[in-house]
């Protein structure tokens, strides 16, 4: 595996890729890798011809307050995985390369930005779509893959490739969960036992809930009330963001049946942030 640190190399190296005529699959990560980001690296190994992976803790999708000084690193752990999963580059770059003295541009999409997370994390989504902007012009994929851990990121990439014409099929991969549920997440290793236990409500609410509506038990409308209450239950749950039904595309609350309908939850516990999701479609399971 090559490890390229500069920018203008990577896409040369890229540029030369393509004139030979090679498919380029990429996985953008900011590290700490588990075992969801290598179920992503194996889809673009099948799928490509090259596989590059990105690791870069972006500040620019931190806010102040936010984890960005303590968020989770471990390049030489996530180099041995890399290897043994046989990656072809690691792009590596420092934030200066990313965002030299001066740098001014940035890419947002609109409303969608703004809903559910961007609601509580005011410019979250403006630092995704730029860096991801900004490494799609650098890697030149043929392919990105991201994980429907991150919904609502999925979908607001999907949305900037589209609009900007970025010619690229965008690749979202199932969530990998832990034996007891809990969505893998580089966060989880905040969680202390008590709270690594507490965590596993999420997935029991998610999974309770899909299968609540399946059998007709509860109305779309009264969805967000049935997982705010069945949330409730875990003392250790300090706050909850959000909790609900929302379409797909639009992100947008749901308070009638639709083909397809995501249930969505962000809460902490602790001070550690966590979001998971389930896919519902009606027609598949009714
Ligand atoms: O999902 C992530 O790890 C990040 O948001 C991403 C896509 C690598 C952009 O920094």
């Amino acid at each position: 595996m090559e490890i390229i640190r500069i920018p203008r190399i990577m896409q040369d190296i890229s540029k030369d890729f393509l004139l030979r005529g090679k498919t380029i699959g990429f996985v953008p990560t900011m590290g700490a890798l588990h075992d969801g980001h290598l179920s992503l690296v194996k889809r673009s190994r099948e799928e490509n011809l090259i596989t590059v992976v990105s690791i870069f803790v972006n500040p620019a999708q931190f806010g102040q307050n936010e984890d960005y000084n303590i968020y989770p690193r471990d390049l030489e752990g996530d180099t041995e995985k890399l290897i043994k999963e046989n990656v072809d580059i690691l792009f590596l770059p420092d934030a200066a390369s990313m965002y030299p003295e001066g740098y001014l541009t940035y890419i947002n999409v609109e409303n969608l930005s703004e809903k559910l997370c961007g609601a509580f994390r005011p410019g979250h989504f403006r630092g995704v779509t730029t860096i991801v902007a900004k490494l799609f012009n650098i890697v030149k994929p043929t392919r990105a893959y991201f994980g429907q851990k991150d919904f609502q990121q999925s979908v607001i990439v999907s949305k900037m490739a589209g609009d900007l014409n970025i010619d690229i099929d965008i690749v979202v991969c199932p969530t990998i969960r832990e034996k007891d549920g809990l969505a893998m997440s580089s966060r989880n290793s905040y969680l202390d036992n008590a709270q690594r236990q507490a965590a596993t409500i999420i997935y029991k609410c998610l999974k309770e809930t899909c299968e609540s509506i399946k059998s007709g038990i509860i109305e779309i409308k009264n969805v967000k009330n049935f997982m705010l209450d069945f949330l409730s239950k875990e003392p250790l749950i300090s706050e909850i963001d959000y909790a609900g039904i929302y379409d797909t595309s639009s992100l947008e609350e749901l308070s009638t049946a639709k083909e397809n309908m995501i249930l969505a939850i962000a809460l902490r516990i602790g001070k550690t942030r966590l979001i998971d999701n389930m896919l519902i479609n009606i027609k598949e399971e009714r």
